[in-house]
């Protein structure tokens, strides 16, 4: 499913670079610009990872798929393919929560907090039920993951409705909270967002204050209790196919290159 071939695993070290221009290959704040990413590739003999992988792009030739398949593909040459789940939530996509989703999100609130294994216990009526055995596996997965990665396409400046529905839903009362210490639960969980822009968004660039989608997923998942979050931004992925964007068909190149190294070196980490 990846495109192109992946780097040699071995002792890797990837600088991370900034343009002045794109924000591509970029990694949030926790990277500075300059610093070198170790890579460890020896982790299969570690205790046994797992990551879930989600994509929302319905773009047949998608960037950020090719990108996150890459990851992917690299991922599971360190550490093997039992830990990996995948679900493309624009080709099945999550339902968006109903009224009854809402009714037993909020009879939890009023009954306090318990754990995903509880909620069943308050559920009222069929409807409620079936709503429930939609959102719990969804749940499930991102609690079972060390590490979750998406691939996110630029939509309007924001995140497309594929992966918003699957966060209404997953963002049920208590899910990521332990009941007994109010401690979010996904505090050593690693998040890779993997963005596909058509522009770009980059520090000092035009449209700087447009991405609302970086920002928007950094609150939200910090918000969970994510707190290891990187970002790589495949920028001015549209120059190609737009001629007035023709001169910028090298710095989409470019930032393609730099999103790919990226990933693989991230992938290869643990
Ligand atoms: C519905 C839709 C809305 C888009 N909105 C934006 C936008 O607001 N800003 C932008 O830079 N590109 C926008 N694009 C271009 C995409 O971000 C670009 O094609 C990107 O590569 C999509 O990711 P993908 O290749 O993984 O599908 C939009 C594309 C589509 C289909």
């Amino acid at each position: 499913m990846a495109s192109g071939p992946v780097e040699p695993l071995g002792e890797l070290r990837l600088i991370v670079h900034r343009s002045p221009l794109l924000a591509r290959g970029r990694h949030t704040s926790e990277r500075e610009e300059g610093e070198a990413i170790p890579v460890n590739t020896s982790a299969a003999s570690a205790a046994p990872r797992s990551l879930l992988h989600l994509d929302s792009s319905h773009a047949k030739d998608s960037v950020s798929r090719r990108l996150t398949a890459l990851f992917a593909e690299t991922w599971r040459e360190v550490n093997g393919a039992a830990g990996y789940r995948y679900r493309n939530l624009a080709a099945d996509p999550v339902p968006l929560v109903s009224a009854a989703y809402c009714e037993l999100g909020r009879r939890v609130e009023r009954h306090g907090l318990v754990p995903p294994s509880k909620v069943a216990a308050l559920v009222e009526d069929a409807e409620e039920e079936r709503e429930w055995a939609l959102t719990l596996p969804l749940i499930e997965e991102v609690r079972d993951a060390d590490t979750v990665l998406v691939g996110v396409p630029m939509y309007n400046f924001s995140v497309p409705a594929s992966l918003k529905a699957w966060i209404d839903r997953v963002t049920f009362p208590g899910a990521f909270i332990a009941p007994d210490t109010g401690e979010k639960v996904l505090d050593g969980t690693r998040l890779v967002v993997v963005t596909a822009r058509g522009g770009a968004y980059g520090p000092g660039t035009p449209r700087e204050a447009f991405d609302f989608q970086a920002p928007y997923l950094r609150a939200y998942f910090g918000n969970l209790g994510v707190t290891d979050i990187r970002f790589v931004h495949a920028e001015m992925t549209v120059a190609d196919v737009i001629p007035e964007l023709a001169r910028f068909r090298d710095l989409a190149a470019a930032s393609l290159e730099e999103a790919r190294a990226a990933v693989t070196a991230l992938a290869a980490v643990r």
